[in-house]
């Protein structure tokens, strides 16, 4: 090597030149040198158009893309409410529900099939006590069967997962979705749809997690024990002004156990005050912008401002809703619509904590282009137009909601190894427990609640 190296250089008196098989060696060398160089560039290139747009892997048409893209990697929506239809149209007898034939409103295996669905939390909803004809008291106090209604929806949603073994796989954890999504099933979540279910109880909550429930909304329609709720298309009037005491150790105890924190359906007060005061990333399971549509149901700017990575953020995913009052004004929500929504909490907080949340069988109306589980290719392709790479449709589809996920696991196993006990709080309103009195010494243990 050294020594033909030598030959090719000048002497110092510059007389020696190079042999003619030299010579051509050495340009030889040289178009290598410049071509391989070349080669690497081009292929540089060709791997960010791949992950772009018409060249390499992804088809030209944005509908096949769209189709390519959620094939490796699947939707997981954040919100479905079949338990609720079951509960409405069957009486919860889940005999008379077909899931394999087409069902009434937007959701059924064929359906969930042509729309590339890799998982979605069911939500096991029991409704506001005032907006069903219960009376729960002005200091919720009043028993309103909400608790039992859970548990029935929680039963009928592990009896139709029970029932398509060879479509859906019961899901308790991050790791329980990729397995499911890698045998080709889909995996299948509980989400509970309100505080308000809870009983003011936070031993009813570590039991839904026991049941398998992996989130709480903190508040639905209306206010309860725990958290103040926005309302629907009008305002609440507030009543604890976010959280209450109490809420804020629901939360601290959602964090220790691993339940998500859904912050869909709450005021800003508490969005806000739950963002401050959480250990472990949160996510809004249906909840689009109201930048873009203003209700308040939607979710602010302000409040996305706090959803990140970066220092004073949380950690989060908006999985955005396709209820078309919450899309556009009444007739305009379009599927180009909804992709205004996602594209506007991409805007916000950033691409990685944006999601999809459709509340699919728990809305009346549809937007044009959305209609069932079976369009959400739809939305894909249209972002797809709008440039959107491959890597972040595979975050909006789903890997967003996993990572969210997977940080709350961690969270709440650190918080486990470290000894946090579990929260014994009593709702101080309460007076069926802690009564108990030993005979001339008072109340036993409990002073005062
Ligand atoms: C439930 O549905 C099945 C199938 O339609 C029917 O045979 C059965 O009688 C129903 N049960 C009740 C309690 O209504
Ligand atoms: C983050 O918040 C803390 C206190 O909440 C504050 O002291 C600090 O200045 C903030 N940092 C930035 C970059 O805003
Ligand atoms: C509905 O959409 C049409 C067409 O884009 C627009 O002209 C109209 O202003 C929209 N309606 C409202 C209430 O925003
Ligand atoms: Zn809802």
């Amino acid at each position: 090597m050294s020594t033909e190296r030598d030959r090719l250089l000048p002497t110092t008196n510059g007389e020696a030149s190079p042999s003619r098989e030299a010579r051509v060696r050495a340009v030889l060398h040289g178009v290598l040198t410049v071509l391989f160089a070349v080669g690497l560039g081009v292929l540089l290139i060709l791997s960010r158009i791949r992950d772009w747009r018409w060249g390499g892997e992804l088809p030209r048409d944005p509908l096949e893309a769209a189709l390519k893209i959620l094939e490796a990697s699947p939707v997981i929506d954040g919100h479905i409410d079949l338990p609720d239809l079951v509960r409405e149209f069957y009486a919860n007898n889940v005999s008379a529900v077909d899931l394999a034939s087409k069902m009434p409103q937007h959701v059924d295996i064929p359906r969930l099939r042509e729309g590339r669905v890799g998982g979605f939390f069911w939500s096991v909803y029991a409704g506001c006590p005032q907006h069903e004809g219960y009376d729960a008291g002005a200091d919720f106090l009043t028993a309103t069967w909400r608790v039992r209604d859970t548990l029935e929806q929680i039963d009928v949603a592990k009896a139709l997962i029970a029932s398509y073994p060879d479509t859906f796989q019961f899901a308790l954890t991050s790791q329980d979705i990729s397995n499911a999504i890698a045998r080709g099933k889909i995996a299948s979540l509980m989400g509970v749809e309100g505080a308000h279910q809870l009983g003011n109880s936070l031993s009813v909550l570590r039991q839904y997690y026991d049941l398998g429930v992996r989130y709480v909304t903190l508040a639905h329609m209306c206010h309860n024990a725990f958290a103040d709720s926005c309302g629907f298309l009008e305002w609440l009037e507030p009543l604890h002004g976010g959280l209450s005491e109490l809420g804020y150790t629901l939360v601290s105890e959602m964090n220790r156990i691993g339940m998500l924190v859904d912050l869909s359906h709450t005021a800003d007060t508490t969005a806000k005050q739950a963002l401050a005061h959480t250990k472990a990333p949160v996510i809004w399971s249906h909840s689009s912008a109201r930048a873009v549509w203003n209700v308040p149901r939607n979710v602010p700017d302000d409040v996305l401002e706090l959803i990140g990575m970066g220092e004073n953020k949380t950690e989060g995913v908006v999985m955005v809703n396709f209820a078309p009052e919450f899309v556009a004004a009444e007739g305009n929500a379009t599927v180009e619509g909804v992709a205004d929504h996602v594209e506007h909490i991409a805007k916000v907080a950033g691409k990685k904590h944006v999601g999809l949340g459709s509340d699919f069988d728990g809305i009346g109306g549809v937007p044009r282009g959305l209609e069932d589980v079976s369009k959400y290719p739809h939305l894909f392709a249209e972002l797809y137009k709008r440039g959107w790479s491959q890597s972040d449709l595979a975050g909006l589809s789903g890997g967003n909601l996993l990572r969210v996920m997977e940080g709350a696991e961690r969270v709440a196993q650190q918080l486990q190894d470290a000894g946090v006990p579990p929260a014994f709080d009593i709702y101080k309103k309460r007076r069926d427990v802690g009564q108990g009195r030993i005979p001339g010494k008072g109340r036993w243990l409990v002073e005062e609640l």
